[in-house]
């Protein structure tokens, strides 16, 4: 086995087959785990030290043995090397591809005809090309046929089928990842995690202007069922993340809260709802009931929508209402 490839290419064939282990087994993302990891190279360069010198060490070795022949032993040595020479068929292949006369068979194909003792051999194509050249052909008829008269996809086609591909992946990954949520994929989260976080997040943004019951203050009443700005998940979501009508103090948190945080403290906003606070603030808004609260029938949901989308148009009359009076100092705390 030693004897039939050489170190040359024992050395690097070894050493890719490590190399590709380990990029198979260590997940380094897009980069080569040698680029991610500088242990990963260093276990590399190792490695490589580690091949040349066995390869060194058994050389010299089979050197000293071979030194210390008598020379009938060392002519046999030699004899035995040279029989099982190293990758015979590749040379054979290689010449074969070559196609050139050897050089004891040139006068065959010599040209009668010289130029300042230049003469010209007639020599064959040789093989490799002429195969390339077949090849070529059977590959420009496949083609030919596969995009021209079959119309199969062009590059432009190719490209807009994977972005749409793409697009339903992403879609799929946003219904599954929680913190991608935005105002379109929101739903009302139930985990008694997230209501715990989201009641973190209230009691300390919050209740300044909302109090800790949701009674209300500077902010309106969060626990009755009249609403300003919609009392579905949606609404909620959007009015925390890009605040209230203008003017009215109810800044954008989108700045402070990550997307799941504005969907936790929504979602515990909505379990004030049928609560009795303290101190409730009077009832501001039109009065918004789900029928359906609590449960996730995509009925249910467009009805919230539909009533949402009434109560945004109304919101939008009254902000261009509040936008006209203009003089609102309190329009600085929206930037
Ligand atoms: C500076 C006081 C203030 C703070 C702090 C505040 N809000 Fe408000 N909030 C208001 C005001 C004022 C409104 C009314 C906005 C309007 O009329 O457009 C409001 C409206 C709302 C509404 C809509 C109510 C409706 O009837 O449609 C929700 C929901 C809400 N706030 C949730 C929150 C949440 C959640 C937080 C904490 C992340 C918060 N607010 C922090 C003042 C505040």
């Amino acid at each position: 086995m030693r004897n039939l490839i050489p170190s040359w290419i024992r050395v690097p064939v070894l050493f890719f087959i490590i190399l590709g282990t380990v990029e198979f087994f260590v997940d380094s993302g897009n980069q080569p785990a040698f680029v991610k990891y500088p242990a990963v190279l260093l276990f590399l360069l190792l490695v490589l030290f580690i091949l040349i010198s066995i390869e060194g060490i058994v050389g010299s070795l089979e050197n000293v043995m071979f030194q210390k022949l008598d020379p009938e032993a060392k002519a046999k040595f030699i004899a035995d090397r040279n029989k099982s020479v190293q990758l015979d068929w590749l040379k054979k292949t290689y010449i074969k591809l070559l196609g050139s006369k050897p050089l004891e068979k040139e006068d065959e194909i010599i040209l009668d005809h010289s130029y300042d003792g230049i003469k010209e051999l007639d020599n064959d194509l040789p093989p490799w090309w002429k195969y390339a050249f077949y090849i070529s052909i059977v590959f420009a008829v496949v083609y030919l046929l596969r995009f021209e008269v079959f119309s199969g996809q062009n590059q432009i086609e190719e490209f807009d089928t994977e972005l749409a591909e793409a697009k339903v992946a992403i879609d799929a990954y946003k219904k599954t990842a929680k913190g991608l949520v935005d105002v379109n994929s929101v739903t009302q989260l139930t985990e008694t995690a997230d209501l715990a976080a989201g009641k973190n997040i209230f009691n300390t943004n919050c209740v300044a202007c909302h109090m800790a019951d949701g009674g209300g203050g500077i902010g309106p009443n969060l626990t009755d069922t009249h609403w300003i700005l919609g009392g579905d998940i949606k609404s909620i979501f959007h009015t925390v993340s890009e605040g209230g009508r203008s003017g009215k103090g109810m800044i954008a948190w989108k700045a402070q809260l990550k997307p799941l945080e504005i969907a936790q403290v929504a979602s515990y906003v909505m379990t004030f709802q049928g609560t009795t606070p303290a101190n409730p603030k009077a009832a501001e808004g039109d009065i918004i009931v789900d029928p359906n609260a609590g449960t996730e029938g995509s009925e249910a949901t467009t009805d919230a929508d539909a009533v949402t989308t009434e109560s945004t148009e109304e919101t939008a009359e009254t902000q261009i209402d509040t936008t006209l009076q203009a003089e609102t100092p309190a329009e600085d705390i929206n930037e």
